[in-house]
């Protein structure tokens, strides 16, 4: 008897200090598990006489019950604190400000670039495309630049190693366009072009916008028509141009073309470095070979074909003084073109 008291008190004692479940359980298996000491008490109940037996019995049966019991209400306890505590650790404050949500907007390098082809489409341009892994044949070859031209060494190519390349200039496109579909054609191609050359005023990686026009009886008049246009279109002003004659392999005559300058309206400024003329894009009228090697008769049609720098552009309408402005993805940069 003195045994059992003991024993109940220690296990009502260490129920009561038993702060999870783990320990809760390792005290029940203690006392009422196989093993448990008030089990073993239950086990030596054989070796009384009847009369005693039956004493002990509800004696130990009365404890047995008082320790369930206790271990039930202690269960329940800690099972409603680890809930409460969950509850409590999860919880989500609803009268916290929202985190908000940016509005995106587009890049000015692709602001630009529709702009442009609006402006040609709406002159009746159709916008082609092509890839910008290119093969050597439409990037130089068909252009009438051959292996051993030097004007290849103007531009700084990405080779890939089975000879493909990374295209230089949207050019190639005026190929793709001329081997794909019936002359007359009128299209524009924008993308992305690359070159091997990074500096303060080139990246690796900029835009041009590829114009090539061929019908009967074209001639460097409607080129110069349709420019003139553009420029007017883009800068919503008219400007001056300026043609200066130039080479490219895959027009012939070539010029480059300079715009009155759109900051000091060709007075003379930092940006023009006082010449009072920006320079936009080059062009030229369709080489009879490049013709040729698109199957089209140069006898029959004629046309002219340009490229302009997106980049640049976008850097003359928007007053961009720094190129790598656009590469760098600074949101306070790109935040100033996400209005209207
Ligand atoms: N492809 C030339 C360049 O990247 C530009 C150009 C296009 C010139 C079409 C003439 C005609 O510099």
């Amino acid at each position: 008897m003195q045994d059992l008291e003991s024993l109940s008190a220690r296990a009502l004692a260490d129920i009561e200090a038993s702060t999870d479940l783990a320990a809760l359980d390792a005290v029940r298996v203690a006392v009422l598990g196989k093993k448990g000491s008030l089990t073993a008490l239950l086990k030596s109940l054989g070796s009384l006489e009847p009369e005693a037996r039956r004493t002990a019995g509800q004696a130990i049966n009365g404890a047995r019950d008082a320790i369930t019991s206790a271990l039930e209400a202690r269960r329940e306890r800690l099972e409603s604190e680890a809930l409460a505590q969950s509850l409590a650790t999860g919880a989500v404050d609803v009268t916290l400000p929202g985190r908000g949500e940016e509005q995106g907007g587009l890049h000015p390098v692709v602001r630009t670039q529709t702009r442009i082809e609006e402006i040609f489409r709406r002159a009746g341009f159709e916008i082609a495309e092509g890839p910008e892994v290119e093969d050597d044949f439409h990037n130089f070859e068909a252009l009438n630049v051959p292996a051993d031209h030097p004007a290849r060494a103007m531009h700084d190519t990405f080779y890939f190693p089975d000879g493909r390349l990374l295209r230089t200039h949207t050019s190639p496109v005026q190929i793709r366009a001329m081997r794909g579909s019936p002359m007359p054609l009128r299209i524009i191609a924008p993308g992305r072009v690359y070159r091997c050359d990074s500096d303060v005023t080139h990246t690796p990686m900029f835009h041009q916008v590829e114009g090539l026009v061929v019908d009967e009886g074209i001639s460097f008049a409607n080129l110069k028509a349709v420019l003139r246009h553009f420029v007017e279109q883009f800068f919503e002003k008219p400007r001056d141009l300026r043609f200066r004659a130039s080479y490219f392999p895959f027009t012939e005559p070539s010029a480059e073309v300079d715009i009155q300058c759109v900051f000091c309206d060709g007075s003379g400024c930092r940006v023009c470095k006082q010449t009072g003329w920006l320079e936009v894009l080059g062009c030229g009228m369709v080489h009879p070979n490049v013709f040729r090697a698109c199957g089209v008769d140069p006898e029959r049609w004629q046309g002219y074909a340009f490229g302009m720098g997106v980049e640049r552009l976008a850097m003359l309408r928007y007053s961009v003084n720094d190129l790598r402005l656009f590469f760098e993805n600074d949101l306070r940069f790109l935040q100033q073109f996400n209005r209207g």
